[in-house]
């Protein structure tokens, strides 16, 4: 092996690199995950299918699942170890090219926002992954003859609980913030820099942040507030 590329694979630089690539996997889920939740608003039949297709599918999910988790995991330890050692060498910092800029509230609270979707995720996890998905917590009082409404029964008997929802709020407003300065920070990772496309790129980073923030927490606001769900 050349010291060059010794030299590579000891750097900071291809831990940023992936950093940045584990991260554009998980907003692939986010972005994902957030078009298959919005078929809540097609009513139960349509969300359960969707539910049940995954299901059908089985063997791929689980290479997706074992990519997301390995995605999941290598970037926050890598995260970790460039945070560490950016304290330890005050004055340089972790990302390339960095502008002289003041940094945005985004951008101050990427450790915090990355530390609250963690433990977003494992309440979220238990609320309804691992949860029965034919018990109790799915039935509906006064719909479908008091029998199971499957994954949307527990979601919708979940987010009527108003502490529920305003804790799904406030956890994917966290995914907006940490995505509105993440994927911009993917193109200065790659040293990107450009007088005309960096100000769209930062926009639009911004943009797609607060839209998929805006897509899930549109879901327990809509639960809370229907009477009946559409589609029934
Ligand atoms: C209001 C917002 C959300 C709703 C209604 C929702 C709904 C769901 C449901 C129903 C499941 C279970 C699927 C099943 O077992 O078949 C699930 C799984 C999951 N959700 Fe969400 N979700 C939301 C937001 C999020 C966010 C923001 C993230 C990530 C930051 C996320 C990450 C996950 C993960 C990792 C799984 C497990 C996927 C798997 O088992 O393969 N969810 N979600």
């Amino acid at each position: 092996m050349s010291a060059g590329i010794g030299r590579y694979l000891g750097s900071s630089v291809l831990r940023k690199q992936l950093v940045a690539i584990t991260g554009l996997v998980m907003v692939g889920f986010v972005v994902a995950h957030l078009s298959g939740n919005l078929l809540i608003y097609g009513g139960p039949d349509v969300f359960n299918a969707y539910a049940q297709k995954l299901q059908d599918i089985a063997p791929l999910l689980w290479v997706m699942r074992v990519g997301l988790i390995i995605s999941t995991a290598l970037h926050i330890v890598l995260t970790m170890t460039l945070v560490l050692e950016n304290n330890a060498a005050r004055g340089r910092s972790y990302q390339v090219g960095r502008s002289k800029e003041p940094r945005s509230f985004a951008t101050q609270t990427m450790r915090y926002s990355g530390i609250l979707i963690i433990l977003f995720v494992a309440l979220h996890l238990y609320d309804f992954t691992f949860a029965s998905k034919t018990g109790p917590g799915s039935v509906v009082a006064g719909l479908n003859d008091g029998k199971s409404l499957e994954l949307f029964g527990l979601v919708w008997n979940g987010f009527k609980q108003g502490w529920r929802s305003v804790i799904y709020v406030l956890a994917v407003s966290s995914v907006g913030l940490h995505l509105s300065h993440g994927i911009q920070s993917v193109f200065q990772t790659v040293g990107f820099n450009h007088e005309r496309y960096t100000p769209i790129i930062r926009k639009a980073s911004i943009a797609v942040g607060v839209l998929v923030a805006l897509g899930f927490a549109s879901l327990p606001i809509y639960v809370l507030l229907a009477k009946v769900p559409f589609g029934v």
